[in-house]
């Protein structure tokens, strides 16, 4: 049965081939070949993203929309080369659509400050889910803190899926926004903001996407999503830390106030008032993290270049063998038994603290992350501390799972 799933599933993907773009993947630790499954918090850089950072630096490096000289140009275009890269990527209408951000908590900040302080008073109301990772979550506290607004969340079954039966019933004249992950990244669920974003409409509400863990694993199309502001961080779909991007639909963007005042937003300063520029320049003041955003776009060019279908093909049979795996294994629950779901397998083993589980798979070699993920409500929907979790790429294989499977049975031996 696995091996015919296999077949099927796999048909196209050699992922020994793919393994050897990411050259951090070859190394050992604890004397043990590395099996690296924490994508969910920071997904591998392939060879031609550091490549492409190194050329910049080597022969590029300056800063851009500045300079008149030959260097600043070659970084201007490079720079802005990387957001057209986005725009496609995303099928956003328009470049300036695409806002370069440090990821998607500075996005979601954004989003916060521009739209949020501006457009939100008392009384008013934002939704978020019960699932939301504290990026898109504790912002929106702040604002209805200081607004004396109200924030209302969209609760979740047992199986960690949304119960969008209750959705409706949240949305009144009073709600300002709506703010909805993806992907989960504590429980794997997918949502289904395209159903989300098409209620929300209805009442005449915007929605914000959390696509941290979305756009790694699932094509993404904001038209088709219709939602108003979907974002992204570089570091989880294989591109350098820093680097990112909040997709706005324009007329919302031109609406926003700034977020960052200072160089490059700017039209006029006067002492007595300054205007701003147009979007996106508007939203990026100061010297950007260029390396950063050339190196998204150098993501981009990867993913392009691989059968992107065939790799979520794969990523998915590796979830499926590793929830069977672990859910065999007495003494395991998992967390997150979502019917869709992407890439992420949080579990617990009785009696014992996924801090000691991480650990103990440290010292095989086995990289994963334990704790609330960021995602406290999350932990405590389900009555536990923490979870540990292992995320899955593309460049991961069944063997590591088999990895994964074995020392999850050394940890329940050495606490037997
Ligand atoms: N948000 C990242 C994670 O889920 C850091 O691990």
């Amino acid at each position: 049965m696995i091996a015919t799933e296999k077949t099927i599933e796999e048909k196209g993907w050699d992922v020994g081939r793919i393994r050897e773009d990411f050259p951090v993947l070859g190394q050992t630790v604890n004397g043990k070949p590395l099996v690296y499954l924490d994508n969910a918090a920071s997904a591998q850089v392939p060879r031609i993203v550091i490549e492409r950072g190194a050329k910049y630096l080597r022969e590029e490096h300056s800063n851009i929309h500045r300079g008149v000289h030959y260097l600043s140009q070659r970084a201007t275009s490079a720079y802005e080369g990387a957001r057209e890269k986005v725009k496609r990527f995303i099928n956003a209408r328009e470049a300036r659509e695409c806002v370069f951000v440090r990821g998607v908590t500075e996005g979601v900040n954004l989003v916060m400050h521009g739209y949020g302080r501006k457009l939100v008073g008392e009384g008013d109301e934002i939704v978020v889910s019960e699932m939301e990772h504290h990026s898109n979550l504790v912002p929106w506290q702040m604002l209805c803190e200081e607004k004396g607004a109200r924030l209302r969340v969209l609760p979740m079954n047992d199986a960690g899926e949304l119960i969008l039966d209750e959705f409706d019933a949240l949305l009144n004249e009073r709600t300002k926004l709506v703010c909805v992950g993806h992907v989960s990244n504590s429980l794997g669920t997918i949502n289904p903001v395209k159903e989300i974003v098409a209620r929300a409409h209805k009442q005449g509400v915007p929605v914000l996407v959390d696509g941290a863990q979305g756009a790694p694993h699932l094509k993404v199309d904001v038209q088709d999503l219709d939602c108003d502001f979907y974002a992204i961080s570089g570091h989880k779909m294989f591109a350098p830390t820093g680097s990112g991007v909040l997709y706005g639909k324009a007329e919302l963007l031109e609406k926003m106030n700034p977020f960052l005042g200072g160089g490059s937003m700017i039209r006029t300063v006067t002492f007595e008032r300054s205007t701003y520029a147009a979007i996106p320049d508007k939203f990026e003041a100061g010297t950007p993290a260029i390396a950063s955003a050339i190196g998204l776009g150098a993501a981009i060019d990867y993913l392009n270049s691989i059968d992107r279908e065939a790799a979520h093909a794969h990523e998915r049979e590796l979830l499926r063998y590793a929830t069977e795996k672990l859910s065999g294994i007495e003494g395991v629950r998992i967390i997150g038994t979502a019917r869709e779901k992407a890439s992420v397998l949080g579990f617990v083993i009785d009696e014992v603290h996924p801090h000691d589980v991480g650990t103990i798979l440290d010292q095989e070699g086995i990289a994963i992350r334990a704790g609330h993920h960021c995602a406290q409500p999350v932990m405590q929907h389900f009555g536990v501390p923490a979870t540990a979790r292992a995320s899955f790429a593309f460049y991961n294989t069944k063997e590591e799972v088999e990895r994964l499977a074995a020392a999850v049975e050394k940890v329940i031996e050495v606490f037997a």
